[in-house]
């Protein structure tokens, strides 16, 4: 198991880099990131997450959307994504595990193409639209160093960081 970073850890708020070649040292991180993922009931998880720099994240088999249906076992695994078409609005309660006991209605993107390289490092389109989509905007913006809570309004936030300090 990986330990998870609280929202105070530096880590979470650098630029990620770009993965070049998977190696095999990545593919078993990759394993503990699913891991770690399940046992803390994520519903995704952004290498940054665990402290490592890489343009790397993992979702839940739990999470469908668009005309990707998963099962377990077969966790959607996204090398360096990019999100190249977003539209539409969707307004949903948000969480993160880096931000314990903490949620607030984000507005997101509805639908949206995105592009990754999958674990074998083949070039991968894909098309996302509800839950999947939210989950692979909230994941793609961990690895550019952004967290949920700076996609809310000012008053918002400030409430949140208000609670955030009293638990730290
Ligand atoms: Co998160």
């Amino acid at each position: 198991m990986l330990p998870v970073k609280i929202y105070n850890d530096p880590v979470l708020r650098k630029k990620a880099l770009t993965v070049k070649k998977i190696t095999e040292e990545d593919k078993r991180f990759i394993a503990d990131m699913i891991d770690t993922m399940y046992a803390q009931d994520g519903l995704g998880l952004a290498a940054t997450q665990v402290g490592v720099s890489k343009r790397i994240c993992v979702i839940s088999a739990t999470a469908s959307g668009g005309n990707y249906t998963q099962k377990k076992g077969e966790e959607l695994i996204i090398i360096n994504p990019k999100i190249i078409k977003k539209s539409g609005v969707q307004t949903m309660e948000e969480g993160c595990l880096s931000l314990p006991g903490i949620t607030s209605e984000v507005r997101r993107a509805f639908k949206l193409t995105f592009i990754f390289n999958d674990i074998n490092g083949r070039e991968t389109k894909m098309k996302a639209e509800g839950l999947l989509a939210r989950i692979i905007q909230h994941e793609t913006d961990h690895l550019d160093g952004i967290l949920f809570i700076d996609r809310l309004n000012f008053w918002r936030r400030r409430k949140i960081l208000k609670k955030l300090k009293k638990c730290a």
